[in-house]
């Protein structure tokens, strides 16, 4: 009686420490297994949504100087067609470097970011990868500066993943013989006693240089053609004695700059007493201004694009959709 009293009521504890036992050996087996077991568990959305990447968003940026001159504008446009031809469906954004142009224009009621705004726009949108082709001719400043908002950019966290550079028109000695025939192909015709004289920025950055190695490789090809700058070196002075040594009395003014902007108009083909074309004129030699920049002559324009298109080649693979 006794015995079966205790029986009885040890009979639930018994039946208690073995459902224990079994729960135990199964929180064992699955603590276990559950690196193996984890893909089983699957995630709530929350948590899916959390950790699914963004598919990778591509987009190009040109970055020129910028320019207050609507014909220069259309040039600016002109690269911006010929890059969305080149790369379809890719969107193309245009950034004026020059917070004095862009201040300028913003009271005429047009907005242009400044490369800095771009980007950082893009990263809103959700561009991942950005290509970046400086318009500039030289690898001077503003190609400075381009390249370090790039590089903070990309250190950004949640920033545009990679960004690259593309390189500005003379840059290698490949890209200045490359700009050097180019170039010459599209200047105007001359003859004997006429030449061209090409107007370059010119900065006291050493890449100004570039404009000397420009004029060696030009030289190779036709000796009557030449390259001054507004800012740098070599100056007007300096070219005009070489003029006159060759008897040269018509010069072609052309400009070596992306566009046809407020240099050429008026340091250039001004009628003021220190534009070029006056003080060409006070020198004897008589002067036609070709109000065309490097970005409107389609072959030279192909060069910055073939720049845009290195640049677009460092891009990574893109990731797609998960
Ligand atoms: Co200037």
């Amino acid at each position: 009686m006794r015995f079966s009293v205790s029986a009885s009521a040890l009979r639930p504890l018994v039946s208690a420490c073995l459902t224990l036992a079994v729960a135990l050996a199964v929180a064992l087996a699955l603590a276990l297994s559950a690196p193996l077991a984890a893909p089983i568990i699957s995630p709530s959305p929350a948590l899916a949504e959390h950790k699914t990447k963004a598919p990778d968003k591509r987009g190009i940026l040109l970055a020129a100087f910028g320019t207050s001159v609507p014909e220069a504008v259309q040039a600016i446009e002109a690269l911006k067609s010929q890059a969305e031809a080149a790369f379809p469906g890719v969107p193309v954004r245009l950034a004026y470097s020059s917070r004095i142009i862009r201040d300028k224009i913003a009271r005429q009621g047009i907005v242009r970011p400044s490369p800095a705004q771009a980007l950082a726009d893009m990263a809103a949108e959700g561009f991942t990868q950005v290509a970046v082709q400086s318009l500039q001719s030289i690898p001077g400043r503003e190609y400075d500066d381009i390249k370090a908002t790039a590089e903070a950019f990309q250190a950004m966290p949640k920033g545009i993943k990679k960004i690259s550079v593309g390189r500005p028109l003379l840059h290698s000695f490949e890209d200045i013989a490359k700009a050097a025939e180019v170039v010459l192909k599209s200047l105007p015709a001359h003859t004997k006693g006429e030449a061209v004289l090409l107007m370059g920025h010119g900065t006291g950055h050493p890449a100004n240089a570039a404009y000397s190695a420009l004029q060696l490789d030009l030289w190779r090809r036709d000796a009557s053609v030449f390259v001054a700058t507004v800012e740098g070196s070599p100056t007007l002075e300096e070219v005009l004695p070489m003029l006159k040594r060759q008897g040269i009395r018509t010069v072609f003014l052309v400009p070596l700059m992306s566009v046809a902007g407020d240099h050429a108009h008026n340091d250039m083909a001004g009628t003021e007493h220190d534009s070029w074309a006056s003080r060409l004129k006070a020198a004897g030699i008589a002067s036609q201004s070709v109000l065309v920049g490097l970005g409107s002559r389609p072959a030279v324009a192909g060069l910055w694009i073939d720049h845009l298109r290195d640049a677009v080649n460092e891009l990574p693979a893109m990731d797609k959709a998960d």
